[in-house]
């Protein structure tokens, strides 16, 4: 089964929990899902692997210019179904992104969150190159990726390494995760100016891959320790860095 076929599978088996491993309930049906950047009026926003709208729905509200790309019809079809539910028109492209179908420096902003674990790390240092030449001059790249210094990320690393050793093939979606230094050293490749910062210390909710909750991710006791590890991590003691769930990058062009 080729990425594309994957997708279109997951996403019409069950969009929200093929994005973000949640179930409906425990998500909700809200249209207010945090941007990790600010958002001009006039900036002109590319989101790459939008999946079904969760982010690029209120980018939409509050840009004049916001495309999301996917490379699944079927979870592009959930984005127009949700917009047009909340009132909003998004602009859609069916896309891999390794290969963008936009004119050089179209875009103030490319954001990506949790899309580029998914793909092999040519295929990430491909779309970073791509996201690059479509960029404007001090254009802003905003990333989220899984750290591999967490236990999820060391037994999925394992797992992985150990089905392709045996030749087995796997059904899943594939996840690679990343160092704190691995990821430095990619994206200061490519862009000039990067910055990684911590984000999420949550515990892991749900077992992966499977839709068994460990508890209710919006647990406030949870959200608030994470926030509170998250300030520590990139404010003042930068080697909890390394211990978060996911790295939020920040490059400009
Ligand atoms: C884990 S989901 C995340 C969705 C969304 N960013 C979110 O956080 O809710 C990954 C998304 O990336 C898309 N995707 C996977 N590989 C892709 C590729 N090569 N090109 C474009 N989109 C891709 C999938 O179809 C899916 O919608």
């Amino acid at each position: 089964m080729n990425q594309k076929q994957l997708w279109e599978k997951q996403a019409s088996a069950d969009p929200i929990f093929a994005a973000i491993t949640t179930k409906q309930q425990d998500y909700k049906d809200r249209l207010d899902h945090p941007i990790p950047f600010l958002v001009e009026a006039d900036d002109k926003i590319l989101e790459l692997g939008c999946g079904w709208g969760r982010t690029l729905l209120p980018l939409t509200k509050r840009s004049k210019f916001v495309v999301g790309l996917d490379i699944s019809y079927t979870m592009l079809a959930h984005v127009k179904k949700r917009g047009k539910k909340f009132g909003v028109l998004p602009n859609l492209v069916q896309a891999d992104l390794a290969h963008l179908p936009f004119k050089p420096e179209t875009f103030s902003i490319a954001f990506s969150t949790l899309v580029l674990m998914h793909v092999s790390q040519k295929q990430m240092t491909a779309s970073l190159y791509e996201m690059h030449k479509i960029l404007k001059k001090k254009g802003r790249l905003i990333v989220t990726l899984p750290n591999k210094n967490t236990t999820i990320g060391m037994i999925s690393t394992f797992g992985r390494k150990l089905k392709w050793i045996l030749g087995l093939s796997s059904t899943d979606a594939y996840v690679r995760y990343y160092t704190y230094s691995s990821l430095r050293l990619i994206f200061t490749k490519i862009y000039p100016h990067v910055t990684i910062k911590a984000t999420q210390y949550r515990p892991l909710s749900y077992i992966p891959n499977t839709k068994i909750r460990i508890y209710n991710p919006n647990n406030p006791f949870f959200q608030r320790m994470s926030l509170w590890m998250e300030h520590r991590a990139n404010a003042k003691y930068p080697l909890l860095k390394r211990f978060c769930q996911e790295f939020l990058i920040l490059a400009r062009k």
